[in-house]
């Protein structure tokens, strides 16, 4: 790794009103929440700053240029084209999650999730009186998968409505293969669900994998699905809230948009603005990012060889999934916490023994964080 990378460069956040740092104590490195320490793209810096000059913030909407940048965007990368007009734009993901189980099913419903999971997926099914099955990933030659016949268990349950889905998976990193989505996508169609699939990690492969919408498969699944994407986590502008939901089937469209317009604000004028720009203008800074955090993971492999700790091969994301187990503690989030590195809890996404490592900082702070976790562990 070439050692004058713009993403080694340190930046002071203790004082930026940030989630990240401000939770935990100044002598605590925060490696939690999927936000990283990384200045986001001059075009996106510069988009804003010639924006804010023109001094006028009214009401807005999502602009021609904004909605084909994206679509320009999604041709490229994933070979998808999305009709602009089934765009639904919004002020971030996690609404529309907890809309979509609203909107597209009833109370006593079953809502099917593949977990552990960012929890914002099965939250949005436990809070709005949905029945939660979740499907377990299991590893599959150093990859965490789902177990497709427990999925068909649960797509044949008579109150079975729909399948949320992330992916790439937070966390875990798995990209799910065409096979798989076509595996799922077939109980989808057999039993009559509707899937909406959380892609907010999309732009972020660190690996030979493709990432393939679920809406890309074919007309059945583009009809019955929910597809959410935003610029958010990949160019670092998730405190301005843009993200967008692809809606192909227009009823569901007008479900979705109906409840929207009444719960839900638009999105900030400036959010646009930067999407567009991130979209538009940011691939070259995207390739660098995606370079510099694949060997930031290459490096956590590295250096936790030989540790009871384990990290099966992630595909996407900046968030390490870490075995804790063989450590054999209660409470392994606390074990690091007490050594100075604030790690996101296991228990957050379903599962104790774990804890997720955020690795979208410089180098040289991950350097630090794993030389205070791993100072006993050899
Ligand atoms: C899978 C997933 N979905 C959604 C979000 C958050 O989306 P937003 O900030 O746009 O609400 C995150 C943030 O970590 C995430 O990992």
């Amino acid at each position: 790794m070439s050692s004058t990378s713009q993403f080694d460069q340190i930046t002071d956040r203790n004082n930026l009103n940030s989630d990240k740092w401000a939770k935990y104590p100044e002598d605590v490195i925060p490696m939690w929440v999927a936000d990283m320490d990384f200045d986001s793209p001059m075009c996106v810096k510069q988009a804003l700053q010639e924006r804010v000059s023109k001094g006028v913030f009214g009401y807005t909407f999502a602009p021609k240029s904004l909605i084909e940048a994206i679509q320009t965007h999604c041709q490229t990368h994933y070979d998808w084209l999305p009709n602009g007009a089934h765009l639904v734009h919004l002020p971030g993901l996690v609404c529309a999650l907890h809309l979509s189980v609203r909107t597209f099913s009833e109370p006593g419903e079953r809502i099917i999730v593949p977990a552990p999971v960012y929890y914002h997926l099965t939250r949005a099914a436990e809070i709005s009186d949905r029945v939660l099955e979740t499907i377990p990933f299991e590893v599959k030659e150093n990859r965490w998968t789902i177990d497709i016949e427990s999925m068909a268990q649960a797509c044949a349950k008579p109150d079975a409505k729909m399948i949320l889905l992330c992916n790439p998976h937070n966390p875990g990193g798995t990209v799910y293969t065409r096979n798989e989505l076509e595996a799922i996508h077939a109980l989808a169609k057999q039993h009559d669900l509707i899937v909406v699939s959380d892609e907010i990690h999309c732009d972020l492969i660190l690996s030979q994998s493709k990432h393939i919408p679920f809406a890309s498969l074919n007309e059945d699944a583009a009809q019955r699905s929910i597809t959410l994407m935003a610029p958010s986590k990949t160019y670092n502008i998730a405190g301005l809230g843009y993200a967008f939901a692809v809606i192909p089937n227009s009823a569901l469209r007008k479900q979705f948009s109906s409840a929207r317009g009444a719960i839900v604000p638009a999105p900030n004028l400036l959010a646009l603005v930067a999407a567009e720009a991130a979209y538009r203008d940011g691939e070259p800074w995207r390739k660098e990012l995606v370079n510099y955090l694949s060997a930031n993971r290459d490096y956590i492999q590295q250096r936790i060889a030989g540790t009871p700790l384990q990290l099966v091969g992630m595909e996407a994301t900046y968030l390490a999934w870490i075995d804790a187990s063989g450590l054999g503690l209660y409470d392994p989030y606390q074990y690091f916490l007490d050594r100075g590195v604030g790690l996101s809890p296991g228990k957050d996404f379903g599962h104790g023994q774990f804890v997720r490592l955020n690795f979208g900082c410089p180098r040289a702070q991950l350097e630090k964080a794993l030389d205070r976790m791993l100072v006993d562990l050899y």
